[in-house]
């Protein structure tokens, strides 16, 4: 491992906003399952989360403009929430937090309704068939989110992948949801204001090879 790896590893274990729990298995309930509000961030204010949130350029700017809000980035890939954690505690942005975790896990850490949003930001596309069930956007996946979104809470997709755009959309119209806005080129179309407008690490990647970006938004 890497000497900067090894280095961010160790000044994760000092950022009190990112949380890193020592997984079971089975896994078993986190002890802030059902308890975010009360016991990590001390207020009632709505709750989203940034799944596969990388460096966490969405929770972070998310959380920058929307101080009545509560935002949770994540990702199991430590040395990239470091990014993310270092900017929460350097500008003290007080209604964010990170999440170190596979989110095939996720249910352990978020109780029914305890979730308002949910903003999946360049996933991984899986492309092989076989693997069409670790794809962010699965029905597996759905369910899981299921189990802790509000009714009518919003999961937002944004990806560069017109396979994964056309997947979602087959998972969405295999389970019946609600879509509130869907379009294949979001910086051609009338939705892309300043929160659509946040560019993740990806997506300056893929923006720079000429790339369309698609964007849903759809409830469970
Ligand atoms: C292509 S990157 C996108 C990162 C960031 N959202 C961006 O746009 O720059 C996908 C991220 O999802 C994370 N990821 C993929 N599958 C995951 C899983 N099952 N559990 C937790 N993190 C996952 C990876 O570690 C990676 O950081």
């Amino acid at each position: 491992m890497g000497k900067d790896k090894l280095r961010r590893f160790a000044e994760n274990e000092t950022f009190p906003n990112l949380i890193q729990p020592l997984m079971t298995y089975p896994p078993l309930d986190h002890a802030l399952k059902g308890k975010w509000h009360e016991n990590f961030f001390h207020n009632q204010a709505p709750i989203v989360l940034e799944l596969g949130c990388g460096r966490g350029e969405y929770t972070v700017n998310l959380a920058e403009k929307f101080p009545e809000k509560n935002f949770i980035g994540i990702d199991w890939k430590g040395a990239r929430l470091w990014r993310g954690a270092k900017t929460g505690v350097e500008n003290q942005i007080k209604n964010m937090a990170f999440l170190r975790i596979q989110i095939e896990n996720i249910a352990s850490f978020f109780g029914p309704d305890e979730v308002d949003e949910i903003w999946i930001t360049f996933p991984d596309p899986h492309l092989r068939e076989r693997d069409d069930q670790k794809r962010l956007t699965s029905h597996r996946f759905l369910n899981l989110y299921r189990q802790f979104l509000k009714p009518n809470g919003f999961v937002n997709l944004k990806t560069d992948s017109r396979f994964l755009y056309d997947f979602t959309l087959e998972v969405i119209q295999d389970q019946n949801l609600p879509i509130k806005i869907q379009t294949e080129h979001l910086y051609q179309s009338e939705y892309a204001d300043d929160v659509l407008s946040i560019k993740t690490t990806y997506e300056k990647i893929w923006l720079k090879e000429g790339l369309n970006i698609c964007y849903l938004k759809f409830s469970l």
